[in-house]
């Protein structure tokens, strides 16, 4: 690999460490994570359940703030942002993918893409092309209007990814895409997932379980109790 400068990184986590309280307990979430991630990069990072992977996530998209350690996402030293600077944040440099989908029910596949947007910067006429230019390339063009009842699990999951990409993020983290997925129309997403990002030259991180995933990816990250492997 080329070593890329701090300006082409799409991530730079660095020494991070996440600690929950729980009563009197103190959970290490993690421990000292160190990862860095292309441009243009697609990440696997995989690990057991209760290793972090859903944390790491949530620090990357500043959806949480780190107890240690420094963050930089897109260029942006997210590390002591406040709220309201996170929230401009994620609406400008990030998409999130999950694992339950969480589309507003009562709009439409276009809605649920231009939702995204009524906060963001582009209005009226020109989201909507943005949303029907991405619902095309999703292959969702004749169900724009349908509502998220009336669309299939690997639909639903397309209107999630179009949604991420509304803004044009820097990086998009998908927490398990999959794995509410069959086996095919996993296969079909994750295809989808490495094409849409490289065709945009935009970086990922995939969570996932599922091994045949880190063959889509670049490059595969290993967690384990809270520590990225070596
Ligand atoms: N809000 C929270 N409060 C307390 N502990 C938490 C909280 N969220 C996560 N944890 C703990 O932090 C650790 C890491 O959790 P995380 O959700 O990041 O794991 P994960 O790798 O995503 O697991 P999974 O594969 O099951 O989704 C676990 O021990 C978990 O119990
Ligand atoms: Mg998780």
């Amino acid at each position: 690999m080329t070593t890329a400068t701090a300006t082409d990184l799409a991530l730079r986590m660095e020494g991070v460490r996440k600690t929950y309280q729980v009563g009197d307990e103190e959970v290490v979430a993690l421990d000292h994570a160190t990862l860095e991630v292309g441009g243009d990069e697609i990440i696997a990072l995989v690990g057991p359940s209760g290793s972090g992977k859903t944390t790491l996530c949530s620090i990357a998209g500043g959806i949480l703030a780190a107890t240690e350690g420094s963050v930089v996402v897109g260029g942006h030293d997210i590390t002591g942002y406040s709220a309201k600077q996170l929230t401009d944040f994620r609406r400008e440099e990030v998409g999130f993918v999950f694992q339950s989908v969480n589309l507003v029910p009562f709009l439409t596949a276009r809605e649920n893409l231009l939702v995204v947007d009524e906060v963001g910067r582009r209005t009226g006429a020109k989201a909507k092309d943005r949303a029907d230019q991405l619902l095309e390339e999703l292959g969702l063009t004749d169900r724009a209007n349908n509502l998220p009842g009336q669309l299939s699990g690997g639909q639903k999951q397309r209107v999630a990814i179009g949604r991420a990409l509304m803004n044009e993020p820097s990086l998009v983290l998908f927490d398990e895409p999959t794995s509410a997925l069959d086996t095919k129309l996993g296969d079909q997403v994750v295809h989808l997932i490495r094409d849409e990002m490289k065709a945009r030259g935009t970086a990922a991180i995939i969570v996932t379980h599922d091994d045949r995933i880190t063959h889509y990816a670049d490059r595969t990250v290993h967690i384990t109790d809270g520590r990225i492997d070596a």
